[in-house]
């Protein structure tokens, strides 16, 4: 498998800080798996949320990936998800967990109850070896479906995504309508 930690373990934009922002859009909004200081609603601008990333390690396996979420660019789109603070040393095992094909990437964070900061997040682009690309969003639920890796179902990851969605009050009509598939396959 293609591993990202290393070229991330050399990125450098926040050397010599206390501590960074870390914006999560998938997993890292439902599991936060890693100690933070603390934690506030956010989104970011020019980024949409898709199920365009493959999974070899977490939700799927190298013989038979499952799909997971990634940012792709697009000028005016809004991507709300969790902000956290953290130390650096949480990148370590940050690191590792997105190393199937996310890199960390400097963004401005805009706070729901406002500001902004600049920080990180995990992008996995379409050049690197995971990458599934687009699908219809039925063809993304049916795949789902099948799919399991050692973290668990891949129907797990993204129910569990839409809820928190949900509970943060916001709409992804992208995330709703391949969660509206997945129950259709399922009843
Ligand atoms: C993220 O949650 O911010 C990155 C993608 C993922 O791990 O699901």
């Amino acid at each position: 498998m293609h591993d990202t930690t290393a070229l991330n373990q050399a990125m450098d934009h926040f050397d010599g800080h206390d501590n960074v922002w870390l914006f999560g859009y998938g997993s890292i909004i439902f599991k936060a798996d890693f100690p933070y200081l603390a934690r506030r609603p956010a989104h970011i601008l020019d980024w949409q949320r898709r199920f365009w990333q493959g999974s070899h390690d977490h939700r799927g396996t190298p013989a038979a990936p499952g799909r997971v979420v990634t940012l792709v660019e697009a000028p005016g789109a809004r991507c709300a998800g969790m902000a956290y603070l953290i130390t650096p040393e949480e990148f370590a095992h940050l690191d590792h967990r997105e190393k199937n094909g996310y890199l960390r990437v400097v963004t401005p964070i805009h706070f729901a109850e406002g500001g902004v900061a600049d920080g990180l997040t995990y992008v996995a682009a379409p050049d690197n070896a995971a990458w599934l690309g687009p699908a219809s969003e039925a063809d993304i639920a049916a795949h789902i479906a099948r799919a399991a890796g050692p973290s668990g179902p891949n129907r797990a990851y993204l129910l569990e995504l839409a809820a928190a969605l949900r509970a943060l009050g916001e709409d992804d009509a992208h995330i709703f309508a391949i969660e509206q598939h997945l129950i259709r396959l399922s009843s």
